[in-house]
């Protein structure tokens, strides 16, 4: 009977280590339990006590076992509210993990970082090198009328130029501007020299798309003019820019041309090892007439300028086959670059 305080405070140790009901359920059974219980077998030898023992022991017992039940109950209660939290943030049954426990140490899944677009990277990239040589940009209208987007640059109705830029009119007079051109007059009509203007954007044709056509493209319009500007300063900066873009070992050649609103006109071919030597541009001296048409004195001043593809450095640049890419969206195309 001595061991009656030993037990109780064992008891009451394993009560509060219980860390789920189960093992709280298996405490109270080795302990109060009905066939063997600890407690249960005390109480069943106290018929054998002397009426002394019992008067004795009797109020011991029973305040020991109403102790350990009050602890039981607080216990199960605490326990339950800690099972019920944890199934609420227990990951639903649909999930993978099914149902196990919320597990914080499982790394989360990666977060997809975007990127510049290819094309947008050449742009970048040509408005760079040649804000390395002072030359700011400006947007234009994609919306254009027929005098801009020819007849100021010296392309009237029935120039034959007119039958390769294939035109999408929206009415006589508007259309769908078929080059990048028309912003040097309307810059031209805005400033005065010295000019260093790049106006990079989106030029349309009725062409039948195919890995090379669009019927809507990108073009970066580049145009000069102060006292001095010479046909050998064009030359040598297109020069320097195929280089700064394609690397100093890159070869470059120009050839003669005809495009009515320069004079003289020149063509710059780049060479590629696959492919040969391809043209990436046409540019020339402002025709006089054209500074004329821009409200420029072309007694006072000259100017050079060019018209460049982007889509086409892009496709040298990164070797791209099908210039229709570059304008799918295609995410295996894209998050190569
Ligand atoms: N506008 C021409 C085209 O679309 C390119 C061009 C040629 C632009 C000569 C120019 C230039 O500024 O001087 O093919």
């Amino acid at each position: 009977m001595e061991n009656l305080p030993a037990i109780a405070r064992d008891a009451k140790t394993a009560i509060n280590r219980a860390v789920n009901s189960e093992e709280l359920e298996k405490v109270r059974i080795f302990y109060l339990g009905r066939k063997k219980g600890a407690l249960t077998k005390i109480a069943a030898k106290f018929p054998s006590f002397s009426p002394e023992e019992k008067r004795k022991l009797g109020p011991i017992f029973n305040k020991i076992k109403a102790e350990l039940a009050k602890l039981l109950e607080q216990k199960l209660r605490e326990i339950s509210q800690t099972e019920e939290n944890i199934k609420t943030i227990k990951p639903k049954s649909d999930e993978a993990s099914g149902n196990l426990p919320f597990d914080p140490t499982i790394p989360g899944s990666a977060v997809k970082f975007g990127h510049n677009h290819p094309l947008t990277l050449v742009v970048e990239e040509v408005k760079d090198i040649f804000h390395y040589l002072g030359f700011t940009w400006v947007d234009g209208p994609e919306v254009e009328s027929d005098e801009y987007n020819f007849q100021k640059l010296l392309i009237d109705r029935d120039h034959p130029s007119r039958d390769v830029q294939q035109t999408y009119y929206i009415d006589d007079n508007l259309l769908l501007r078929t080059h990048t051109s028309p912003m040097q007059i309307r810059y031209m009509e805005r400033h005065s020299p010295p000019i260093r203007v790049l106006s990079p954007g989106r030029a349309y044709r009725r062409d039948m798309p195919d890995a090379t056509h669009l019927p809507d493209f990108m073009q970066i319009e580049g145009l000069l003019i102060d006292e001095n500007a010479s046909v050998t300063d064009l030359m040598g900066v297109l020069d320097f820019f195929v280089k700064r873009l394609f690397g100093q070992k890159s070869r470059v050649r120009f050839y003669g041309h005809n495009f009515p609103y320069t004079e003289p006109s020149i063509e710059v071919e780049v060479y590629h090892e696959r492919k040969g030597w391809i043209e990436i541009l046409g540019s020339g001296m402002v025709h006089p007439d054209v500074l004329r048409n821009g409200g420029i004195d072309p007694d006072k001043y000259r100017g050079w300028a060019f018209g460049m593809g982007p889509d086409r450095l892009a496709m040298l640049k990164f070797g791209i086959d099908d210039i229709r890419l570059l304008y799918s969206g295609d995410l295996r195309f894209l998050s190569q670059f």
